[in-house]
């Protein structure tokens, strides 16, 4: 068990104290980022005591501790999965290699891209929920925003401490962007366009823990894979964090859609918002919308990055010691469907050229296994609806389909078709304005919103009804 060392002022776990001038700088850092969080952390709550989990150290037992705390009391911190003895790079051009303890010169600007896109979303996403507590459902849905929120201030303290220990002034000036950029601001946004979508109702936020939270393990899983150890050290914890971060997303939505199917039924004209919830045909397109905007975070489907990143061993496939046996992907071909004059056509690319289409592929299977457990939990219900994710063609702004218009099954369709049939396949101003119009919250212990069903069990062991946060 790798113990986390909670007597300094930043916790940790890579004896930090042993790194007088890192440990100096990234106490310089702490005091910025604190009042970052103050200024696009949460709004309101921060002096409220929230039922948080603290990891207690850095194996998957580790998250052994609940406790009421104040999110600034929260210790934020630095930790890594333990060192493998003789780790070997597993893929690429260097395979065999020994896995790098520091950044190898020619691919340092390459893995500093990495860590700062990947850092960037972790503020990010704490920006675009910081108002979501103003209207939360229940006490136990607020705990799982406050948990999430203060988990990725801790990812941004990893990537953070990445760039400190490992890239110098750069690394310095990089971390302190990280604090300056703000999701959705016209003049610094957020560098991934997801992450400056606003994310100001619950139904949203559900759909952006399932689904761009999820692209987040896709992400950490490929970089755990790094032959640069110590970011696959620090991807390998954050997963385990990422994994409720997912359920809130999953579970949150099956709530909605249980719920949505409920007031379905009990309506004489099957009209769910006639009773104050959420209609079927909103959710799924709330659905439509974040899968296809979290699509596009993996990048082009043809990708000259991408192959540099798995030939230098930066970027794995995911899983790919365990679930791969052939590791340079070399003298192999992904076959995909490529827009030509408005007709779709099969080609042949490279491997190494379409590994983010690999992962991407990976993504949505996992993707697809949660819609159809939701739809099992419609249908026993009694309502005969299907949730559906929609072709991965559809509404991209990244990639090989970007400019060219498809419909829900991918078919190629005309800007006119697209944009007539937009409401009935996206979230609509009326959507909006209607769901603004049910965010109410419910701070009750045991009560809740009507357009949600409560959870199966409470968090830790814990009733629904249990005070998760003392307001
Ligand atoms: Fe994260
Ligand atoms: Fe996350």
């Amino acid at each position: 068990m790798t113990g986390i060392d909670y007597q300094s002022k930043i916790p940790n776990n890579v004896e930090l104290g042993a790194d007088r001038r890192l440990q100096r700088a990234l106490e310089q850092w702490q005091p910025r980022f604190l009042q970052w969080w103050q200024d696009m952390g949460p709004d309101g709550f921060q002096q409220k005591d929230i039922y948080l989990r603290t990891a207690i150290s850095a194996d998957k037992d580790g998250w052994a501790h609940f406790d009421h705390v104040r999110m600034p009391d929260y210790r934020w911190g630095i930790f890594l999965s333990e060192r493998e003895p003789d780790r070997r790079i597993a893929f690429g051009d260097h395979i065999g290699e020994p896995a790098w303890q520091e950044v190898p010169g020619e691919f340092r600007t390459t893995l500093r891209r990495i860590i700062v896109t990947q850092g960037d979303t972790e503020p990010a996403s704490v920006e675009q929920q910081r108002l979501l507590g103003l209207t939360a459902p229940s006490l136990y849905d607020l705990r799982n925003l406050f948990q999430v929120n203060v988990e990725e201030g801790r990812h941004l303290w990893a990537m953070v401490y990445l760039l400190h220990s490992y890239f110098g002034s750069e690394g310095r000036d990089e971390a302190e962007e990280l604090l300056q950029r703000r999701s959705g601001d016209a003049d610094k946004p957020r560098i991934l366009d997801a992450f400056n979508q606003p994310c100001n109702d619950w139904l949203s936020f559900f759909c952006f823990t399932m689904f761009a939270d999820r692209d987040g393990k896709f992400q950490l899983a490929s970089l755990a894979e790094s032959g640069f150890d110590p970011l696959a050290r620090t991807c390998r914890f954050m997963l385990t964090e990422e994994a409720h971060h997912m359920f809130v997303g999953d579970t949150g939505l099956e709530r909605i859609l249980r719920r949505a199917a409920q007031l379905t039924k009990a309506d004489p004209n099957g009209n769910a918002r006639a009773l104050g919830g959420i209609d079927l045909a909103t959710i799924q397109r709330f659905i439509n919308f974040w899968f296809s905007y979290c699509l596009d975070l993996f990048g082009s489907e043809v990708s000259t990055n991408a192959a540099d990143f798995f030939g230098a061993g930066l970027k794995g496939r995911f899983n790919e010691e365990k679930r791969y046996t052939e590791h340079t992907a070399l003298g192999q071909t992904k076959t995909l469907a490529m827009p030509r004059g408005g007709v779709l056509v099969p080609e042949d690319v490279p491997l190494r050229n379409a590994m983010n289409e690999v992962l991407r592929d990976d993504y949505v299977d996992d993707c697809v296994n949660a819609v159809r457990r939701w739809s099992k939990a419609v249908q026993a219900e009694g309502v005969d609806f299907e949730v559906k994710l929609p072709a991965t063609r559809f509404h991209r702004r990244q990639g090989i389909y970007t400019g060219s218009h498809f419909d829900l099954d991918g078919n190629a369709i005309s800007e006119e078709e697209f944009d007539y049939h937009r409401d009935e396949w996206l979230p609509s101003a009326g959507d909006l304005a209607y769901l603004a119009s049910i965010m109410q919250p419910v701070y009750e212990p045991g009560k809740i919103a009507n357009w949600i069903a409560p959870p199966r069990r409470g968090i830790n062991g814990q009733d629904f009804s249990y005070e998760y946060v003392r307001l």
